[in-house]
């Protein structure tokens, strides 16, 4: 089964065409960020406007690639929720458009979810149930993936989500956005003990993640330097404070695996790129759980695992009707349409 997929939940057009839920065979991505790096984070408006007009040559090349044509496509995936509510109906008013003309079935699809998908991508063996440490520009997730399209959120943020929290602090060191890619590259070369940093917990939930006083003391460490006239030793501060980041996700993640007894751990989400989580991960994981990391390219937004994902959706007869809505704000666990 052939699923044509659209993504459009913030800052990134994209579309693809996925076989089965596991098959790539086409996954085109235009992305925003260097405009919105002028304004140092998304800008919503600008975001919805670029969507409208890069949707139609997006999906196009998403088909060619493929080489097929609509004729060929068997249902239409589209991001409807969470994320930036203009730039979401971009993609859910287009794909309605397109399942209304072309008589597919239209197949609403999660961000998160799509997220957790990318590993069935990555990994063709890979089956629920696991545990999903999500971590995205919006989300900090401990969620349990029961089934396809069952799913319990266990651990949340309480503030900041773990991309924000890196973004911010970046911001704070003249960084451009999404400053936490940039400030993964820089931690590699500095020393990860340079500076200590708080290690929040929150009491009486040990999921739970906190990471605004994380920022707010990488934020009051820059200023003071900032107003003593020191030089800021960026590569040091990126190091350690990405180690402490790092180590509260991982902690709370293995912690959960632990207490709830899950042997196969994932994880998703633009932040599963950040290269110590995943060495740590991988060392912390080794010989005591089965660990499954998406491939990089498909950490970030992306359209193939919105045709992953709306494969498992469509199976579970999760399909819309012309109503559908897109919506800001949604659990993983409900359908929303
Ligand atoms: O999943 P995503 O592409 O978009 C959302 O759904 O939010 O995640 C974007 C977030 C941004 O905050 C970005 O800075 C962060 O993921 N990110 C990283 C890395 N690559 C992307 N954060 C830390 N290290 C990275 N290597
Ligand atoms: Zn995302």
């Amino acid at each position: 089964m052939k699923i044509l997929a659209i993504e459009s939940s913030c800052d990134e057009t994209a579309a693809a065409v996925v076989e089965d839920g596991r098959n790539v065979l086409s996954n085109i991505v235009a992305s925003q960020v260097e405009e919105h790096k002028l304004y140092g984070g998304v800008v919503p408006e600008i975001a919805s406007r670029r969507h409208a007009e890069a949707i139609v040559g997006v999906v196009d090349e998403a088909i060619k690639t493929a080489e097929c044509t609509l004729n060929d496509i068997d249902a239409i995936a589209v991001t409807h929720a969470p994320g930036l509510i203009g730039a979401l109906l971009v993609g859910v008013n287009f794909a309605k458009g397109l399942s209304l003309a072309t008589g597919k079935p239209l197949v609403p699809t999660h961000h998160l979810r799509s997220h957790i998908a990318s590993n069935y991508i990555s990994h063709k063996e890979l089956k629920p149930p696991f545990l999903c440490l999500v971590v995205s520009g919006g989300h900090s997730h401990i969620v349990e993936v029961l089934d396809y399209t069952d799913m319990r959120v266990i651990g949340r943020t309480r503030d900041d989500a773990a991309g924000e929290a890196f973004d911010k602090a970046a911001r704070a060191m003249g960084i451009p956005y999404p400053g936490g890619v940039e400030l993964d590259k820089i931690a590699e070369n500095g020393d990860d003990s340079a500076f200590v940093m708080p290690h929040p917990h929150v009491d009486g939930s040990p999921y739970d993640f906190s990471f605004s006083g994380l920022k707010t003391a990488v934020i009051n460490l820059i200023h003071n330097k900032q107003q003593k006239g020191e030089e800021i030793p960026v590569a040091d501060v990126c190091a350690s404070y990405r180690k402490a980041v790092v180590g509260c996700l991982t902690d709370n993640f293995l912690k959960a695996a632990d207490d709830l007894g899950y042997k196969t751990l994932v994880i998703a989400g633009g932040v599963s790129a950040n290269s110590l989580l995943r060495r740590e991960l991988e060392r912390l994981c080794k010989g005591k759980y089965n660990l499954y990391m998406p491939e990089e390219s498909l950490c970030g937004d992306n359209g193939a695992m919105v045709g992953a994902q709306g494969y498992y959706e469509y199976l579970a007869g999760n399909i819309a009707e012309s109503d559908l809505n897109a919506i800001a704000t949604l659990p993983i666990s409900e359908r929303g349409f």
